[in-house]
This record gives C-alpha cells, structure tokens and sequence, in this order.
C-alpha cells in the first residue's frame, strides 16, 4: 500500500511528546512491512543542522490558500529506524522559528500548509496514496483538503483517510476569520456549523466530521472520549461516529528503549542480570548531585508539566513521604508554573532527597528510567501514554491511574499470586494517591514480591512489530471497503 502519514512531530527531529515517537516508530515499521510509506512533517528550524537530500521534481511545490501562494521544497532525511525518511515541508517564512508550537498570528497558516503541502506534494509528483493517516489538530483539515481536490484531480479518488486521535485536549481552534487563510471560504457550508455560528473553526472537528475511520491511542480512551468527563466538548461528535472510531494502544521502540542495548545508559542490563540496575540508580543519583542509599527507593518522573499529568495528585502525599520516609524523587520535565513551582519547592526543601531538572533531555530520560525503582504517571487523563510502557521494561515499577492508556497497560500488581506489573489506582484523590505510594514503599521492602514484580514487568511485550500490524489490517479494510 502507498500510506501517507502526516504529523507535526517526528522523533528525533522534532518532539515535545510521545507523537513525535509514534509517528517515527510506526512509519519506520509500516516500511519493514513492505510498504511505500512517505512521512510528512514541517521542516522546523530546530532540524537546520541534519543532513537533507532535494527530491527530484519537489523542489518547487506551489500551494494556493485563500489569497496567499506558498512555494516550498521537499527535503528528505533520514530516521535512525533505517526503514524510512522524513519528507520535511521546507517553508521557511513558516517554520524558521524557535518553537514547533508557536502562539503566532500565523499558527492556523503553518499548519494549514502540512495539511494541503502533503497533499500537493503527493499531486506533483503523481502518487496515489491508499491511506492518508493524519495525526491530531495539525492535520485534521487534511480529510476536507482531501475531498475538495477530488472535484478536481483523479489522483486522489481511491485515498481514505484515518485521524489519530492523540490527545483531545488539543483541537486546533480559531477565529472564524482564518477560514480565508486556510483556504476554505468556498467551503464554508462544509465545516462545523455551530462553530461558525460562535465565529470559530476546529481543524480536529473538521477531522472528525471528514477522516473515514478514526482512530485513538487506547481501548479505554477511545470509550473514555464518548464521554462528557473526558471528551472536552466532542462527546456527541464521537458518539456519532462511534462505528469508526477504534483505540489501537501504542507500541515501544524496543530499538531505542531497552536497557540490554541502550546506548544513553552508563551500565546495560536484562532480567538475568537485573542486580545491574543499580548501577545506573547509582549513576542517577550521582549525576543529579543525591546520595544512594540501597534502602531508599528512588522515585522518577519525565513528563510535560501540563494539567493532564494530574500532579496536583502530588501536592500533598509528596512532601509527607519524603519528610518522613527514606526517599528519592528525580524529575524532568517542563511546563506549567504551577507544576515547576511545587517540584522547584521540593528540591528547596529536601534537598538531599528530592531534585527537579526543568527542561528536557533525552539523555536524562533515559537515566531516569534505568535507574529509578517507581515511575510516578497520577494522570488525570492519559490517551495512551509510553513512558509507563518503557519503565515497564527497565524494571522501573510504574505507579498510575486507571485511566486511557495506562489502564490498558498496567496491570495491579497482587502480592498474594505474584501476577501484575504495577500500582494502579483509580479515584483522581490525594488520599488514593497517597495509599498507592505507601503501598508501593511497603513493596518495596519485601524484597521477593519487589522482584517479582520487576520482572512481571520487564517480561511485557508492547512492540510495534504487533501494534503497527493492526494498523495494516485497518488500512486495508478501510481500502477494500
Ligand atoms: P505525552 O505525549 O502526553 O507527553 P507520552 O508518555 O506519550 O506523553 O510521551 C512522552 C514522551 O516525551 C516520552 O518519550 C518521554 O520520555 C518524553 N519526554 C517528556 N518530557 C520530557 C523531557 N522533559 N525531557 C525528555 N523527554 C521528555
Ligand atoms: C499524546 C498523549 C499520550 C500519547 C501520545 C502518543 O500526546 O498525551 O498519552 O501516548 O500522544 O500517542
């Protein structure tokens, strides 16, 4: 099959999240499988210092929306996977700009162009995609894009398309007045209604109104966005097309993120030699300026500091466990003020326990993975999230809330059988966050349900060698229908 998949973040050259590892992780697997997969991103400044090749005949790629005329090159490079490139969208008047996400006057315009640039780019160089697989708000204006220059090229007749949602807090809204900009005045009977009356356009709902299939990033988010609680507004919206909306869980790039082959950790290591793992807690420990202490069970987190992470769960269990227990917290991650400011507290206070490294690093993720003994996820909501999939590989016990994602993966550990691979609770309450970390400290020191535990989890398989399969049968069910 020709697949088209478009996104706004591909790892390694562009990420703020986990779609950035998908988009790369599936890509490169839909590849192995023998497909002709082109995967579509901006060319953001950040990739300036990466090696690009021109592709012949997509050197100049013209692009009319509304009254402005875009002329951009297509520029391949490729992804450490070996299996695929990133055909990156080389607008510079767009991209050339410090962040990914910008709060710019011209934010509907930058993504407007992935969207219809994807589909230009397929046009000039006469490719017919089977499935265009359009990935959150960035490109969920790709479906209509798609149906309106079916009126006009034959190329793209057979092309379905599919809109992963990844994360529902994020809609892609603005003021009505963009839809010239996006190129859609002529279209306007065409997008959401209510919207337009409430001077506004949605490149998700649109996606959602348009894509033949919709897809989400776990069974029970994709039960979970049917409801008001967890839909931000577009219950009714997938109620609707609940017949075309599946969840189909995550995979981990096992290539990257497995402690026998991990290059970014100072000490590898496997379930057979699992008493190394304290190397790296050691190493972690060191780097980040605190003491080991065998007997002081080290807590990690890498997260974006956002509302959805639900640390507010945090704010009081916290400070009582590491008053007044033998503790370590390692955190990495930025955001929210909110957020940065009750870590930044910490590490004032319990300065030979706690420390908060406000930025991002890969590097140190991947540390913190290897060498932390819990993985704290207390999400308010999570589509599917990875770093709980990638500690349960590195021994690293996750604790979490059940919800989307994290339900669907993590499953409670119970002592008495020795079955489960990690903490799971389920209220968003303080008081239930703070019993999982209790329990989760009294686990810890009995030391066989501990390993135990450890290697329940490491013995999971999450591999997109499976995950990227499911995808496959989607698309051709999607292209034989
Ligand atoms: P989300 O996409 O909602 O941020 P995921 O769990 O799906 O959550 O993916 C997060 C990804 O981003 C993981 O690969 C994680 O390691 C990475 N990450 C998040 N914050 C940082 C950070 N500050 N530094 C390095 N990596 C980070
Ligand atoms: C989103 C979600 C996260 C998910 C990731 C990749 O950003 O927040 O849960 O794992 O996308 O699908």
């Amino acid at each position: 099959m020709r697949i088209l998949l478009v996104a706004s973040e591909v790892a390694p050259l562009a990420k703020t999240g986990g779609l950035a590892d998908v988009s790369a992780a599936l890509a490169d697997h839909l590849a192995r499988r023998g497909h002709d997969v082109r995967l579509v991103m901006p060319l953001y400044r950040r990739m300036a210092e990466r090696p690009f090749t021109d592709v012949p005949g997509l050197e100049r790629v013209r692009v009319e929306l509304g009254s402005n005329e875009y002329v951009f090159g297509v520029k391949r490079t490729p992804l450490p996977g070996g299996g695929v490139d990133a055909w990156c969208i080389d607008c510079p008047g767009l991209y050339d700009r410090d962040g990914i996400y910008t709060g710019d006057d011209d934010e509907h315009r930058r993504f407007a162009l992935l969207n219809r640039g994807a589909l230009a780019l397929c046009e000039q160089s006469g490719w017919a995609p089977d499935v265009a697989h359009c990935n959150d708000w960035h490109v969920g204006l790709l479906p209509l894009y798609l149906k309106l220059m079916r009126t006009w090229s034959r190329l793209f007749t057979n092309t379905r398309s599919v809109l992963t949602i990844h994360n529902i807090g994020y809609q892609g809204a603005f003021g009505a007045h963009c839809i010239q900009d996006l190129g859609l005045d002529d279209a306007a009977h065409l997008l959401h209604q209510e919207d337009l009356a409430n001077d506004r356009i949605s490149f998700l709902k649109t996606g959602l109104l348009y894509a033949d299939v919709l897809t989400t990033v776990s069974r029970t988010y994709a039960r979970e966005i049917q409801t008001e609680e967890y839909a931000m507004g577009l219950s009714d919206m997938l109620r609707a097309r609940s017949d075309h909306l599946v969840g189909i869980v995550n995979g981990v790039d096992y290539g990257a993120w497995s402690p026998e082959t991990d290059t970014l950790i100072p000490h590898n290591f496997s379930a057979e030699t699992l008493d190394d793992k304290r190397l790296n807690t050691r190493a972690l420990l060191e780097n980040m300026g605190l003491s080991y202490d065998r007997r002081a069970p080290v807590f990690g987190i890498v997260s974006r500091l956002t509302f959805q992470k639900g640390f507010e769960l945090l704010f009081e269990p916290l400070p009582e466990l590491l008053a007044h227990r033998d503790a370590r917290l390692v955190v990495l991650g930025s955001g929210e003020p909110k957020y940065e400011e009750f870590f930044e507290s910490l590490q004032q206070r319990f300065p030979d326990k706690a420390v908060f490294y406000n930025g991002y690093s890969n590097e140190l993720a991947h540390l913190i993975e290897a060498g932390a003994d819990l993985f704290l996820m207390p999400s308010r909501y999570e589509p599917c999230g990875l770093n709980q999939m990638y500690s349960l590989r590195y021994g690293t016990v996750p604790i979490v809330r059940k919800t989307g994602g994290l339900a669907d993966t993590v499953e409670l550990f119970d002592r008495s059988r020795g079955t489960g691979t990690g903490i799971v609770f389920e209220h968003f309450d303080a008081d239930a966050m703070r019993r999982a970390l209790l329990y989760s400290l009294d686990l810890f020191h009995d030391e066989a349900a501990w390993r135990r535990l450890m290697l329940n989890g490491m013995a999971q398989d999450f591999s997109w060698e499976r995950q990227s399969g499911i995808y496959e049968e989607l698309y051709h069910r999607l292209v034989a229908h």
